[in-house]
């Protein structure tokens, strides 16, 4: 599939199955990841991968979003502000920019291992840290509750919403 084709495709899917998916399959969405560029290439990041039944337990419990189970790996991405770029012109770090990219590439990857997801920032990253003591110290930019879609999973009514091109693009 062409890569316009997938980003057309994707759509934030708010009912997986418990249906596992393959360690290759993982692996491939953390190497998406993990081939993002950043700034500087500082790689200022962590990324978390929950498989294990207690540990998806947890990230339910630490998370409103009922839709995250059954789902069969959550992965949470986080910015490390410490190790990132700081712009001089006006002290921008770029740690959640960077993050952010990570996230992009893997929901990216997870939709052409034919997986399903949604990117989630509705949680509370303080819950979180405390469920998870090594996630304290990162800014948490995603989660990713990522599965097989249900056969009924549609998209929400957001999906297709968009906003006038005119708004959107400048062109000089
Ligand atoms: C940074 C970010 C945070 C989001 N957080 C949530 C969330 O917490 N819960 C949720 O259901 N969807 C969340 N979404 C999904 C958006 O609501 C969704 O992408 C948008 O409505 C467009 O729909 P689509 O992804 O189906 O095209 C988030 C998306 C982004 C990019």
């Amino acid at each position: 599939m062409d890569f316009l084709t997938l980003a057309k495709e994707r759509y934030s899917c708010r009912k997986l199955t418990d249906r596992p998916v393959s360690e290759e399959q993982i692996r491939a969405i953390l190497e998406a990841g993990l081939a993002a560029p950043t700034a500087c290439n500082y790689q200022p990041f962590k990324i978390w991968v929950m498989t294990s039944d207690e540990a998806l337990a947890k990230v339910k419990a630490s998370c409103r979003q009922q839709f995250i189970q059954p789902c069969p790996v959550v992965f949470v991405i986080g910015g490390d502000t410490s190790r990132a770029w700081v712009r001089d012109y006006d002290g921008k770090n770029f740690a959640d920019v960077d993050a952010s990219i990570i996230a992009a590439h893997m929901m990216l990857e997870i939709q052409d291992q034919g997986l399903a997801t949604t990117w989630i920032g509705h949680f509370d990253p303080k819950k979180l840290g405390d469920t998870f003591p090594d996630m304290q110290g990162y800014s948490l930019i995603a989660m990713f509750a990522a599965g097989y879609a249900a056969d009924d999973a549609v998209p929400a009514e957001p999906h297709t919403k968009c906003r006038p091109e005119e708004e959107l693009i400048q062109r000089y």
